[in-house]
């Protein structure tokens, strides 16, 4: 069975939810999902027990969260080749979360991990996402 870790940052719950859409998603598909906020993710090693890895942001100043660039900055070394990443983000301005998923994937590029999906919303997530989510997250993309 395939397991996916989403780790994301939040300050007023935004990102949060996106990352339960996604999560909701992965388990219909019947992956196995754990989900942490950013500081409560501790076993750094533990991300090479996982199959998909989904990472998010909130929009600070028209960048990364910065304690969320911090902990990428972390992990970004590992080699994660073979693995698919879910970048997922959030904004007020429509511009915001293409730019934010488009950073997290530069930051990430030297572990080697692949690229799969990229979300985001403009503020909370409504459920006309979820139409979105299920094309992007589709069944195909882990031979399932
Ligand atoms: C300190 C701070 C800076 C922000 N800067 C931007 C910004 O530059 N561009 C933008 O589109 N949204 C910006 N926002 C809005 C948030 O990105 C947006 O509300 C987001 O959905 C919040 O996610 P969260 O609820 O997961 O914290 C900012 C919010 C905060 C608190």
């Amino acid at each position: 069975m395939l397991k996916a870790i989403i780790i994301y940052h939040t300050r007023t719950g935004n990102t949060k939810s996106l990352a339960e859409k996604i999560k909701k998603r992965l388990e219909y598909l019947n992956i196995v999902v754990e989900v942490y906020q950013d500081n409560n993710f501790k076993a750094l090693d533990s991300l090479n027990d996982f199959d998909i890895i989904s990472l998010g942001s909130p929009t600070h100043y028209w960048q990364i969260a910065s304690d969320f660039k911090e902990f990428l900055k972390k992990i970004n070394g590992f080699n994660l080749k073979g693995k698919k990443l879910i970048v997922f983000a959030t904004g007020v301005s429509p511009k915001s979360h293409p730019k934010i998923c488009s950073d997290i994937i530069k930051i990430m590029k030297p572990s080697g991990i692949d690229t799969i999906a990229k979300i985001g919303c403009v503020k909370e997530p409504t459920d006309d996402l979820d139409t979105k989510i299920e094309q992007v997250i589709s069944k195909d993309l882990f031979q399932i």
